[in-house]
């Protein structure tokens, strides 16, 4: 098996992790928690989104969140923007990396940013030209990339399609998303494969919810492909509302012990990365959804477990 020697870990709990929570969570938590991922050695954390307040209540806080972290050199604060609104109020706040997300399934497109997958290409363009006027890098989301809640199977050839639009508009990178967690390694393998005949593989990234347990096997199935960089979310928290059955993201802890365990460098802190996904789920009053997490709980030196 042949897999990369280190993995860049994006951690998207603040934003993919807190926009699913139905009751509003507070300013100072999100920040106290984004501030708590900052230590962990985290090269990349997305800390909120510049979205309709309509479309996602819980994301209307994110210029005070974003203006009252403490920013730690050498970590990246992306934010999702849907349009140049969403840009403008970004830029604001101080971001410095912006995210554009579109999906390979027109309905799901629809659902989530109420635009066609035509129209959503001249929203993305408009904002990439916009953010690289002002330095700014942008990141692409494919959701979708391994089925959709409305129209079932997603055929890899269109997940690449709009994978390599994105790309040619300006992105610097594209994730892509198994939104509802519903792919296995082999189709994961298939679409990464049909992707890279329009993407650099250095270029792509995989962001897998695991409402179907599929998570890690998927991203080790992915590695083997190449790919280096992997969302996932602190405490397994995580979902879309546009998106009916979807659960969160791969729990970070999780997917940091696979890493370890393989010797494959990540510059992440288990433990402090597990004190922060017990931050959250304290405060949500609710066991942690990452499996590692609770494994490491019930040890009277959870730290002994980890060997590398
Ligand atoms: P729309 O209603 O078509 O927008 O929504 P509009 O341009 O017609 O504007 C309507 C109203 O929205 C106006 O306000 C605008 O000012 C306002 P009004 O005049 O009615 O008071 N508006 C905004 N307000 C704040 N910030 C903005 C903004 N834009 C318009 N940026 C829109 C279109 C895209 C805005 C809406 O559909 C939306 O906000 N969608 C976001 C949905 C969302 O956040 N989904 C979750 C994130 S994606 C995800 O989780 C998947 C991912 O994790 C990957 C994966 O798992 O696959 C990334
Ligand atoms: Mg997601």
């Amino acid at each position: 098996m042949r897999l990369p020697k280190r993995i860049k870990m994006v951690e998207v709990g603040p934003r993919d992790g807190l926009q699913n929570e139905a009751a509003i969570v507070p300013t100072e938590v999100k920040i106290a928690l984004i501030d708590r991922l900052s230590a962990t050695g985290l090269a990349a954390i997305e800390g909120a989104s510049f979205v309709s307040p309509k479309w996602m209540p819980q994301m209307a806080d994110s210029t005070a969140v974003m203006k009252g972290i403490k920013r730690r050199s050498g970590v990246s604060y992306p934010v999702l923007v849907p349009n140049l609104q969403g840009l403008e109020a970004a830029v604001a706040a101080g971001a410095d990396e912006v995210a554009v997300f579109g999906a390979a399934s027109e309905s799901f497109s629809r659902k989530n940013i109420n635009c066609s997958i035509a129209a959503s290409f001249d929203r993305f363009g408009e904002v990439c030209d916009a953010a690289r006027k002002q330095g700014l890098r942008v990141r692409g989301y494919v959701s979708c990339a391994l089925g959709c809640p409305y129209e079932g199977n997603v055929e890899p050839q269109a997940v690449a399609w709009v994978a390599g639009r994105m790309m040619e508009l300006g992105c610097y990178e594209i994730s892509l998303g198994d939104t509802i967690g519903v792919g296995t390694p082999g189709k994961a393998q298939a679409m990464i494969d049909a992707v890279a005949q329009k993407v650099q593989l250095e270029r792509l990234a995989v962001h897998f919810h695991d409402t179907y347990g599929q998570a890690l096997a998927n991203i080790l199935a992915v590695m083997e492909r190449g790919i280096a960089v992997i969302d996932s979310s602190v405490a397994g928290l995580g979902g879309c509302p546009f998106a009916a059955g979807a659960s969160g993201n791969v729990a970070s802890e999780d997917l940091l012990y696979m890493l370890k365990g393989l010797s494959i460098e990540t510059g992440v802190d288990l433990q402090a990365l597990v004190e922060a996904g017990r931050y959250i789920s304290s405060f949500l009053e609710r066991p942690s959804g990452s499996r590692v997490a609770n494994a490491l709980a019930g040890q009277p030196d959870g730290s002994k477990l980890v060997t590398k």
